[in-house]
């Protein structure tokens, strides 16, 4: 388990790791409900897509992989509607030696990723993600598997979520221990079981949530 996070400097404010800082929070869904959680996906899962990605549009979401890419001009470039199948892959690979950004998430507030990840995929209709977790961060990986079963007895992943036919899967994916791996066509071969090497002919912009 990784460490507490540290008492928030008087000026900032704590949103991604606001349910954290907050004394006694612990990873499990009873814990994530009393703070709130799962009611964004319950509003989420009654609006039209286009709706959804106009929403994380105007709240300037930013992607957390290093380049700050708004992840709504990013959700926009899916093309729901196309009958083709779609993915989202969550990049857990956090390979930046020093960086402490995804594994707090991970291991202490599993929920908000799946919960963003579940409005993600409403807003375009994808069915089926992969998490991808270094392979050095084990814990993490039981600690996520352990909130999809969760959150899938509750109706919030699995089967047809909270009554309204929507369908979404979710797999942990252990990453291949290699930096390179964290970079977003890279990471792409390596869940398609190739080499983590840069793969060209992928499309450059996946729906790569990152950062969770
Ligand atoms: C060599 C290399 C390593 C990377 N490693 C990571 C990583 O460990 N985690 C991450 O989130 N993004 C990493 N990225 C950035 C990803 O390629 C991608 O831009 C990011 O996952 C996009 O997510 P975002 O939209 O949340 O920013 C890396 C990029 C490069 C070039």
């Amino acid at each position: 388990m990784v460490s507490l996070l540290p008492t928030p400097h008087p000026k900032e404010r704590r949103i991604i790791f606001g349910n954290i800082s907050k004394p006694g929070y612990a990873p499990d869904i009873e814990t994530y409900l009393a703070h709130g959680g799962y009611e964004s996906l319950k509003k989420a899962i009654g609006m039209k897509p286009g709706e959804i990605v106009d929403m994380i549009k105007a709240a300037n979401l930013r992607g957390r992989g290093g380049a700050g890419f708004p992840a709504g001009a990013k959700w926009s470039f899916i093309k729901y509607d196309d009958g083709k199948p779609h993915y989202i892959v969550v990049n857990g690979d956090e390979s930046e030696p020093g960086t402490f950004k995804d594994r707090y998430i991970l291991h202490q507030d599993p929920h908000q990723l799946l919960e963003g990840l579940a409005i993600a995929a409403i807003a375009t209709n994808v069915h089926l993600s992969y998490i991808y977790i270094r392979c050095e961060f084990p814990q993490a990986a039981k600690i996520v598997w352990e909130a999809i079963k969760e959150a899938k007895a509750k109706g919030f992943l699995g089967k047809n979520i909270l009554g309204s036919g929507f369908d979404l899967d979710i797999y942990v994916h252990q990453g291949a221990g290699a930096y390179i791996c964290g970079e977003e066509t890279s990471l792409l071969s390596r869940l398609r079981a190739s080499g983590p090497t840069r793969a060209s002919s992928l499309p450059i912009s996946p729906l790569c949530l990152a950062s969770t």
